[in-house]
């Protein structure tokens, strides 16, 4: 007989009360029984399948703070990947991210609830188009932003995310002993990267649907209402918004910068779950501003990571031919040192105007 809060059992009610506490602002005590039984058999699931949750900072706050074992921007996903000793990595995220842990972990079985969860960068390039750029620009590295398919990144010299790109570009401009290089697909990523560095780029035309969507106007109007709030921004935005803002930085970088400076008030220009899922550890800090939501990322729910354990549904893998050439690239990316600091875009550096040549 339920004599939990929310009509639970008392013994599901005190398990899932510390998630309860964090997901309590935006899930709602009608949603949250439902919620809290899928978590707590997600989590029974998860032990009998030998199985670890990857959950990227857009999932929704009941994945994030519910079931995700470890949690965190694209660059820490894909190194957790490769860390891992589970059997089953379940990815809570989108395509490009399972394929990347399938690389780095051939001999796992890899998992993503919904194999329709895609990406607009992913899906703006091909492996015919890398391959024509290299003839165009032979003897320059290419350098490819992870959110890409696994035969592009076979096409590749080295990965790169949000958090360690000028890292990257840099260290394959050092390399190959050129003053220039490809750096795809994401348009404004490669215009934030180019402000940053002297190294030229060579950019291609793909935008993240999520973060092109945010204009100055947006910022405009956030400072006006709430003149304290501080603006975060992802470098996968225009460069203006860039310009506009008080901080960029990856996904972790941001969550870090809140964690760490705690101001009153944040408006986060990157996908609207991320806010959420800060707020459950930092409750004292209120996020103002513009929601916008990843309709991919939001592909990913409780009931479909527990169909996923429990039919083991649906498995990612990529071509072993294509697998060892992709991960020559992703690895790349990984064996590099660690930034000293967490990766931030210089804010002075990105407010002087740098060409991209664009392909
Ligand atoms: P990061 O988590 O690497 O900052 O990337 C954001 C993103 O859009 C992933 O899809
Ligand atoms: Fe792709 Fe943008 Fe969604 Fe990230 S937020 S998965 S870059 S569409």
């Amino acid at each position: 007989m339920a004599d939990g809060a929310f009509g639970l059992s008392k013994e599901l009610a005190e398990e899932t009360a510390p998630v309860w506490e964090k997901v309590k602002d935006h899930v709602t005590p009608l949603e949250w029984p439902e919620q809290a039984r899928l978590i707590s058999e997600i989590n029974r699931l998860k032990r009998e399948r030998d199985a670890v949750i990857l959950a990227h900072n857009y999932m929704t706050p009941e994945i994030f703070h519910g079931v995700g074992d470890y949690v965190g921007d694209s660059l820490g996903l894909a190194k957790e990947a490769a860390r891992s000793d589970a059997n089953v990595i379940v990815q809570a995220g989108v395509h490009f991210m399972a394929e990347t842990s399938k690389i780095l972990s051939p001999d796992k079985t890899v998992l993503i609830p919904d194999l329709r969860a895609g990406c607009s960068l992913a899906s703006s390039i091909t492996a015919a188009d890398v391959r024509l750029i290299k003839e165009r620009h032979p003897g320059l590295p290419v350098v490819t932003y992870v959110n890409t398919t696994a035969d592009v990144k076979a096409e590749t010299d080295i990965c790169c995310t949000s958090a360690n790109a000028v890292q990257v570009v840099e260290w394959a401009a050092k390399e190959w002993g050129v003053d220039k290089v490809i750096l795809i697909p994401d348009e404004y990523l490669a215009r934030n990267v180019a402000a940053q560095t002297t190294v030229g780029i060579i950019a291609w035309a793909g935008h993240c649907e999520v973060h092109k969507r945010f204009t100055t106007q947006d910022i405009a109007d956030m400072r006006d209402a709430w003149p304290d709030a501080e603006v975060l921004a992802h470098p996968e935005c225009p460069e203006e918004i860039l310009r506009a803002a008080d901080f960029a930085g990856s996904t972790a970088a941001m969550t870090e910068y809140v964690e760490q400076r705690r101001p009153r008030r944040v408006v986060l220009i990157t996908e609207c779950s991320m806010a959420s899922n800060i707020k459950g550890d930092v409750p004292e800090v209120e996020f103002v501003g513009p929601c916008n939501l990843c309709p991919h990322m939001k592909r990913i729910t409780l009931e479909n990571i527990r169909d996923c354990l429990l039919h083991m549904q649906f498995e990612v893998t990529v071509p072993e031919e294509m697998l060892e050439k992709a991960r020559l690239a992703v690895q790349r990316m990984i064996d590099l040192p660690p930034p000293s600091k967490p990766a931030r875009y210089d804010l002075v550096k990105a407010r002087h105007h740098v060409d991209v040549e664009l392909i």
